[in-house]
């Protein structure tokens, strides 16, 4: 288990117990944290799961694969903490993990 904040675009935050082996945008939409849509469902195919990663946990998230990177020419506003949260796995390593929603998808 972790616990994930998402901090939307207003600041508003969202404080979630995440299960290992899900992913930060399953929780997301499990939760109904606003601005993230996922709309191919978690196949890397769409970019509308984009999060900025917390400048504290950059380093325990890691950067993204080739193909994720691909798709994050297509997100809006992409930053080096820029990741597509359906590809990043929860571990208790990510426990207290901040992710932050951009203003809005692509
Ligand atoms: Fe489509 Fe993540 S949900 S790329």
């Amino acid at each position: 288990m972790a616990k994930i904040t998402y901090i939307a675009n207003d600041g508003t935050k969202f404080e979630v117990e995440a299960e290992n082996g899900t992913t930060v945008m399953e929780n997301a939409i499990k939760n109904a944290v606003p601005g993230i849509e996922a709309e191919c469902g978690g196949a890397c195919a769409c970019a509308t799961c984009h999060v900025y990663v917390d400048d504290a946990w950059t380093d325990k998230v890691g950067s993204a694969e080739a193909m994720e990177e691909d798709m994050l020419d297509f997100a809006y506003e992409v930053k080096p903490t820029s990741r597509l949260s359906c590809q990043v796995k929860v571990s208790d390593d990510l426990d207290g993990l901040i992710v932050h929603v951009p203003e809005r998808q692509a």
